[in-house]
């Protein structure tokens, strides 16, 4: 038998253990659990800490029962990877092993008036104060403003940090050091790609940085160990894997990155899950957006390799408003109708939909827009808005794609997509006319556990999965051409770009 190499994929919305054949990429088995996320507070977004492991601990273990069922022995897996939502941020106490606080995602919007007190402490009222080392605006995104919330807010916290029993992590830390054992032994650690979203991470000398933890007021000693993206940080402590070497970690945009083997200076991907995702790597040094992108760092495979950094444009709401759209209105039963409800208008009929429920990210970070729905009629109905619910992650794709254009001086001829959304074939062909570039969609959609796998896979120390020249697994896929004519295209854009400065000052 071929070995195998497993991921954990925890995102926003849902938890997932994949297997992959590491010669081939073919997924052999799977299981996917949801995750309940909590609004305690207009704005605010959480989830709980213990309902991720046990969504990890189940998709695990369904997924071993799934495999002895297809009669493959599980001790073919070789490695396990792990990606996940980044930026979450978690507190927990290393003796009890409790989390502290539950996990604050990170589309919450809580530190929004911290936020405006930082960017008006610095010189112009910058919010580009920290870019230069992190390649982050300061925003209520990333992990240093939530984490200094749960510092000032959370008495458990406090007290854990003063007794020194208390660890932070992103989602990936919380996982690896449960399953590495958790407080009997736990390994505390994360990769350069989820630390670069902390703001506490210098993306240059790639680690912390003390600078920016006195300016969060962050005390060093909770931060995790900063490891590559590839190579064993530990072992599994239990279950049907117990032994196997976790190897891999990366954020899951990066992971999808590598999982879209865009390992060339230019190469861009776009991720479609509760976010959209919009990622360039631009080799081994860094570069500076001037048109509101992110500097991140893509991934690091092995102790050794290089670092590789990427532009990244971030979008808040893409399959959320979906999820809105079923949960909070009650406009489909399930996710997978809107297709057919958009498809049966086949138009917006001059419906905008800017779904800016946590402020708007790139190009814009403007914390205190809101969502909005304009041009409706007597006529318009719920296929309307179904479609301008599309359009809208469509049109959001478009800024990030132009803003990236510009940056890098190097228009994409294509973009390679992937993530849930995108076996929405309604939605491929509208992103296709909207950007007026094909649009390209691995026909194995699950990139994202795919790079993890890869990484876990290709650590020095496993060696199982060959990362090299003229070894990449070839994806099949499909393409969809644009349809529409330019004009018409541009037209849209431009209607949307008028709702979208309509969202950031609808208060005036
Ligand atoms: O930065 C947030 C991102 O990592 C979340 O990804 O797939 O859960 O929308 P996703």
């Amino acid at each position: 038998m071929e070995p195998l190499v497993a991921a954990i994929d925890q995102g926003t919305s849902s938890t997932r253990f994949l297997v992959f054949n590491a010669r081939t990429a073919e997924l052999i088995s799977h299981h996917q659990v949801e995750i309940n996320q909590s609004f305690p507070k207009e704005g605010w977004v959480e989830e709980d800490p213990k309902e991720i492991m046990w969504s990890v601990y189940e998709c695990m273990e369904r997924t071993c029962e799934k495999l002895r069922q297809l009669n493959v022995d599980v001790s073919n897996i070789k490695a396990v990877g792990v990606t996940n939502q980044r930026e979450t941020t978690l507190v927990w106490d290393k003796e009890t092993g409790e989390p502290l606080y539950n996990a604050i995602v990170w589309l919450d919007l809580r530190t929004q008036s911290t936020v405006e007190e930082l960017i008006n402490k610095n010189p112009g009222r910058s919010k580009n104060h920290l870019r230069q080392k992190t390649g982050l605006p300061i925003s209520t995104y990333f992990s240093a403003v939530k984490l200094r919330w749960l510092l000032d807010n959370v008495d458990e916290v406090h007290e854990a940090v003063l007794s020194k029993r208390a660890l932070f992590g992103t989602v990936d830390s919380w996982i690896i050091w449960c399953l590495t054992g958790g407080r009997s032994g736990g390994v505390h650690i994360t990769d350069v790609s989820n630390a670069s979203r902390t703001m506490l991470f210098n993306i240059h000398s790639l680690d912390w940085d003390p600078e920016l933890c006195r300016y969060f007021d962050i005390p060093m000693e909770i931060l995790p160990n900063v490891r590559s993206s590839s190579e064993i940080y530990g072992w599994m402590n239990s279950g049907s894997l117990s032994g196997v070497p976790i190897s891999g970690c990366l954020g899951d945009q990066s992971a999808a990155l590598v999982g879209q083997m865009c390992f060339d200076e230019g190469q861009a991907k776009n991720t479609y899950g509760t976010g959209c995702f919009l990622l360039r790597n631009t080799g081994t040094k860094p570069l500076m957006s001037h048109h509101g992108l992110l500097t991140t760092v893509a991934y690091k495979l092995g102790k050794d390799g290089p670092a590789c950094y990427a532009l990244e444009g971030s979008v808040a709401i893409a399959g959320a408003v979906i999820r809105w759209l079923k949960d909070n209105m009650g406009i489909v039963q399930s996710s997978s109708e809107i297709e057919t409800l958009a498809a049966a208008a086949g138009t917006s009929y001059g419906c905008y939909f800017v779904p800016a429920f946590s402020g708007l990210y790139a190009p814009y970070w403007e914390p205190s827009a809101r969502g909005i729905i304009c041009g409706l009629t007597q006529f318009t109905n719920r296929s309307h808005l179904a479609f301008a619910a599309l359009e809208a992650v469509c049109f959001q794709t478009r800024e990030i794609l132009d803003a990236m254009n510009q940056d890098s001086g190097v228009p994409l001829t294509q973009l390679r997509v992937d993530g849930g959304m995108t076996g929405n074939r309604l939605l491929m062909q509208l992103q296709a006319d909207i950007l007026c570039i094909p649009v390209v969609r691995p026909t194995m959609s699950e990139t994202t556990a795919l790079g993890a796998a890869m990484a876990a896979g290709a650590a020095e120390e496993v060696g199982v999965w060959d990362l090299g020249p003229g070894q990449l697994p070839h994806l099949t896929s499909e393409k969809y051409e644009p349809q529409i004519n330019p004009e018409e295209s541009e037209f849209r854009f431009a209607r949307w770009k008028k709702a979208v400065q309509k969202a950031m000052n609808w208060e005036t």
